[in-house]
């Protein structure tokens, strides 16, 4: 059995006195919950104090980005070193937003994986199709080529360690969410990807869903075999909407 895991993605919002009284919130409510792994990804500046937050709950600590060189002449990016150094364990990669307004490509995520896995950081690849590649029906072969791409020369062993993120650009932030139906064939599809690259460790890989997750749509993603759990963005900035879809998925287990 897969533990759900429940990840925020607060993006470009809050400033560290404002993300810690948000982690405070969530830590009361659900800080004790066994059945289902919370990480939070702060911006860069609340990092360090969320992790400070955090400790001694179940909750996580992510990244929302980071470099895969591990120090060096580049302006404005933070390295694996410097997450490590802070306590962070996560670090979400290819995040859409990352791929569609900052120009980052394939090879540049697959790079960033492979180095966060060298320093034992547990990378949350997100894939998923623009809305004219779903009118186009390319989802399943869009979702393929940056899994395959960003995935290629992860060992068999490391590949237990990853957390997969199935995000149509199209649902992010709109309000729109992909129906779980839709987003359980997706689900679906990337696991059977995952067998082929990593016969059974694809098993253990869990496989979110992400893009205008709230608390009414959070039972019917779960229900769905390949949804282990969700990756939210807005409603992970309101501490009660995001503890109901904390509690809500730890049903999946219990
Ligand atoms: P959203 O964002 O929940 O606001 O749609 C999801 C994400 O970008 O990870």
């Amino acid at each position: 059995m897969r533990t759900p895991v429940v990840a925020g993605n607060w993006k470009m919002h809050l400033t560290r006195e404002e993300a810690a009284g948000l982690t405070r919130d969530i830590k009361e409510k659900v800080g004790g919950e066994e059945n289902v792994k919370v990480i939070l990804c702060p911006p860069f500046t609340a990092l360090d104090g969320i992790v400070g937050e955090c400790r001694g709950s179940n909750i996580q600590v992510g990244a929302q980005n980071m470099h895969w060189e591990d120090e060096g002449a580049f302006t404005g990016e933070i390295s694996p070193l410097m997450l490590k150094d802070i306590g962070c364990k996560y670090v979400i990669l290819g995040h859409s937003e990352r791929r569609h307004v900052f120009g980052e490509t394939d090879e540049d995520v697959n790079k960033k994986l492979l180095s966060a896995v060298r320093h034992n950081i547990r990378p949350i690849l997100c894939v998923g199709e623009t809305l004219e590649q779903r009118e186009e029906g390319v989802t399943d072969t869009t979702c393929r080529e940056q899994l395959e791409k960003g995935l290629e020369g992860l060992s068999q062993e490391n590949a237990e360690n990853i957390i997969i993120a199935y995000e149509p650009v199209w649902a992010i932030g709109t309000g729109k969410s992909a129906s779980a139906k839709d987003a359980e064939h997706v689900n679906n599809y990337i696991r059977i990807i995952l067998s082929g690259i990593f016969s059974k460790a694809a098993e253990l890989i869990p496989i979110l869903y992400g893009g205008s997750v709230k608390p009414d749509n959070i039972d019917e993603l779960m229900a769905q075999p390949n949804i282990d759990g969700v990756l939210v963005g807005g409603a992970s900035l309101n501490g009660d909407s995001f503890t109901e879809i904390i509690r809500k998925s730890a049903l999946k287990t219990s």
